[in-house]
């Protein structure tokens, strides 16, 4: 039986033996800390079999083993310290190869999480990585696809600007060397001019509004209008246009709450769509324009007799410069209404859409209600 007071002094000098070990140990992981994990691993097997080591010599010099057993227990342990080594070094290259697996996955071009099975924190780390990736691939996606719509505004800046300041030329050359003279033609050509001139000055001014929104240089001035308000403004400015072409306009408001808005430019864009349906729905057809409060939003909706948009267009109407089929025509827009509609109103924290629904399409606009 050993005496208690020898166990305390055997506690007690182990213990400084293992901290003298343990502080050595730590200095060497922290010269060591660039090193690799499976170099860390081992410093941390060779200190845990010195300490064990340390206190061993610790009872021997206190005299209380005899030779023999000392070599004995110095033999147990050193095989268990071997093996430990043994152990915290296979870790050590197994956490290396798991390292490696997922550098060479990031490395490829596309990153796919390794099929084999990581350490915790390297799954996650590899978690991180796709989700990195993805939000990678998506703003690529955009960029391009922002990249087309410019290459696109390009072209068209060059094609309706040029054909119609081209045409304008001929008739002012002509009208200049008197190739037309009678009274009526020069009457008609400077009416075409007159046409053709404020075609033009709308399209240099959603041009210069398309690039306000884009520089995000679009200043609101906010005031608290009422829902109906809005919906008969927009009636009333594409009255006279509805009348000409012999459709319908019908607005109704359910409850209209009051919205936070810039009442020019949200006009702006209620009336590009208001002149959109107009323009697409044949005459005697009808187009309503209704408004009203949906969970808590504010939704004004523009329906009308179209026929519908093919499907394939749908989803890009509110692309700059696109114009379906029938609407490539001769002095028909630039097909800049639609991206200037949703850029006020996603100026506004607002959405817009689009589907197709009874006999033409719908257009949703979704706005914020004016908190009191
Ligand atoms: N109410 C609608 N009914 C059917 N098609 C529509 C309607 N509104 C838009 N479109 C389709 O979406 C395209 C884009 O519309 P957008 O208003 O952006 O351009 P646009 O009307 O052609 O020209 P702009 O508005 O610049 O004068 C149109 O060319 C048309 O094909
Ligand atoms: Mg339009």
């Amino acid at each position: 039986m050993i005496p208690l007071e020898d166990l305390i002094w055997v506690a007690w000098y182990s213990a400084v033996a293992a901290v003298v070990v343990a502080a050595a140990g730590l200095l060497t992981l922290h010269l060591l800390r660039g090193r690799s994990v499976a170099t860390q691993l081992t410093v941390v097997g060779v200190a845990t079999v010195l300490a064990t080591v340390s206190g061993i010599v610790v009872i021997s010099l206190m005299m209380l083993l005899n030779e023999h057993d000392v070599t004995v227990v110095l033999w147990v342990v050193s095989a268990a310290g071997i093996v430990a080594l043994a152990v915290s070094v296979l870790l050590g290259r197994r956490l290396v190869a798991a390292n490696r697996v997922l550098v060479e996955a990031v490395r490829a071009d596309s990153f796919e999480p390794p099929p084999v099975r990581l350490p915790a924190e390297l799954a996650e780390l590899s978690r991180e990585l796709e989700a990195a990736r993805a939000r990678l691939a998506a703003a690529h996606e955009r960029e391009q696809a922002l990249e087309a719509s410019r290459r696109e505004l390009v072209a068209w800046v060059s094609h309706d600007l040029r054909t119609p300041l081209a045409g304008l030329r001929a008739m002012a050359e002509a009208l200049e060397d008197g190739v037309v003279a009678d009274q009526e033609t020069v009457h008609r050509y400077h009416g075409r001019m007159r046409v053709e001139v404020e075609r033009l000055a709308a399209l240099v001014d959603d041009l210069f509004e398309l690039s306000r929104i884009h520089a995000g240089a679009l200043r609101l001035s906010r005031d608290r209008v009422g829902l109906a308000d809005l919906v008969a403004e927009a009636v009333a400015g594409a009255e006279p246009l509805a009348h000409a072409k012999g459709v319908r306009l019908h607005g109704e408001v359910a409850v209209g709450g009051p919205v936070q808005v810039d009442a020019s430019e949200l006009g702006r864009a209620l009336r590009n769509l208001v002149v959109n349906a107009i323009r697409h729905t044949p005459s005697e057809g009808a187009i309503e324009i209704s408004a009203e409060l949906v969970a808590g939003e504010a939704r004004v909706t523009v329906a009308d007799a179209c026929g519908g948009i093919p499907a394939e267009d749908l989803p890009r109407v509110f692309d700059i410069a696109f114009r379906g089929e029938t609407a490539r025509t001769p002095g028909g827009g630039g097909g800049l209404g639609l991206a200037i509609a949703r850029g006020i109103i996603e100026a506004h924290s607002g959405r817009i859409g689009v589907r197709n629904a009874g006999p033409g399409c719908r257009f949703e606009v979704t706005l914020p209600t004016a908190t009191a």
